[in-house]
């Protein structure tokens, strides 16, 4: 059952009907039925060819932050330089995770308009010798996507250990995953399941670095999950009992990914960007990202000092939800979600036929 509202939210987004489906089946007892295991081992091989990784990946129980803050707290150790790469809220907030576990960031702070620059990377590791580096693909707030290339190359060489939060990112667009040491996915943007789950793929040199690396947190430590025994017949030893039916839907999401094939998921959310995008300036609407670097999972439209009203009305007189920007820029960025289920060019144009009727 769904309830007509359009949700077109850069995440949480709509179900589609298989992933609802699963979220609905009857769970199994993930601590003694022997099921499990053969379900867990079939989630971690479909997830890791989402991630397109021979690294191995990780699902954690919990909403997005869940994993950066895993990442953090398992990764550096007290006193330790942290280089956080940031030109938007996620970027700039990866230094208060740090502060939190004892570490030092150093906040490399660009304007949106700017690449992380390779000779800006590699003086900055010079001056300060990083042993982590974090930065993010996505930044929803303003709907920008990072060119991170030749950052990690440089912190690759450096041997720097890199997070990457490509919550808004995974699954809608091509994430360089085999060059990041750890990249961080969410449940509910690009793969389409419910909130719930955090994802992350882990490098030799990121377990390396987690060996090494006193555990300053019990449950956020990713320690326990690089030993999880999956011996099929047996029950699956995880940490903590999992929530197995966010699983079964996660597993719905991934089947759908892999069926439609990755390079043409990538494409239908790059036609269905450029088509919002379309519709925008059809309304002299402009882009609060520059252009050419514009996600192709979530449109950021500049609207200052309306968007809580056009948000507002858009929900109460035609049952459409969008975001409005976060921070500074609340009421200046109205944001369309287009990623997932919801990169479709039907429903962009439904909530853009709403928006061009308030205009
Ligand atoms: C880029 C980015 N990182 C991290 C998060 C945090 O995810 P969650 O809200 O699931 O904790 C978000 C949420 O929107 C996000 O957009």
């Amino acid at each position: 059952m769904t309830d007509g509202r359009l949700r077109m939210t850069p995440g949480p987004t709509a179900l589609p009907p298989e992933v609802r489906e699963a979220l609905a089946r009857e769970p199994v007892n993930p601590d003694v039925e022997a099921a499990f295991t053969d379900d867990y081992r079939r989630l971690l091989e479909k997830l890791a060819d989402v991630y397109g990784t021979d690294d191995d990946v990780v699902v954690l129980g919990g909403e997005g932050m869940l994993g950066l803050e895993a990442a953090v707290a398992s990764l550096v150790a007290p006193d330790e330089t942290v280089l956080c790469l940031a030109n938007g809220v996620y970027g700039a907030g990866f230094a208060d995770l740090v502060e939190t576990h004892g570490g030092d960031p150093v906040v490399h702070e660009v304007d949106p308009a700017e690449e992380f620059a390779a000779d800006d990377v590699a003086r900055l590791v010079d001056e300060h010798d990083p042993a982590v580096a974090t930065m993010v693909h996505c930044e929803t707030p303003t709907g920008l996507l990072n060119d991170l290339g030749a950052a990690l190359d440089v912190l690759d060489d450096a041997g720097v250990v890199t997070v990457v939060d490509a919550v808004s990112s995974l699954g809608g667009a091509p994430v360089p995953v085999d060059a990041i040491d750890v990249c961080l996915g969410a449940s509910q943007k690009c793969f389409s399941s419910p909130p719930g789950l955090a994802t992350l793929s882990v490098s030799d040199r990121a377990w390396a670095r987690v060996d090494e690396t006193p555990q300053d947190s019990f449950y956020l430590s990713l320690e326990p999950w690089r030993e999880v025994e999956l011996e099929s017949g047996e029950p699956t030893l995880l940490p903590y009992t999992p929530p197995v039916s966010n699983l079964n839907a996660l597993e719905a999401s991934l089947d759908r990914l892999l069926d439609e094939g990755l390079d043409a998921v990538h494409d239908r959310h790059a036609r269905v960007a450029e088509h919002c995008r379309a519709r925008g300036r059809e309304m002299g609407l402009e882009l609060f990202p520059p252009a050419a670097r514009a996600s192709p999972t979530v449109t950021a439209f500049h609207v200052p000092g309306e968007a809580e009203r056009l948000q507002r009305t858009l929900a109460d007189e035609h049952d459409v939800v969008l975001a409005t920007g976060i921070g500074e820029h609340a009421d200046d960025v109205l944001r369309v979600g287009h990623m997932g289920y919801n990169a479709e060019t039907e429903r962009v144009d439904r909530a853009m036929d709403a928006l061009a009727a308030l205009r």
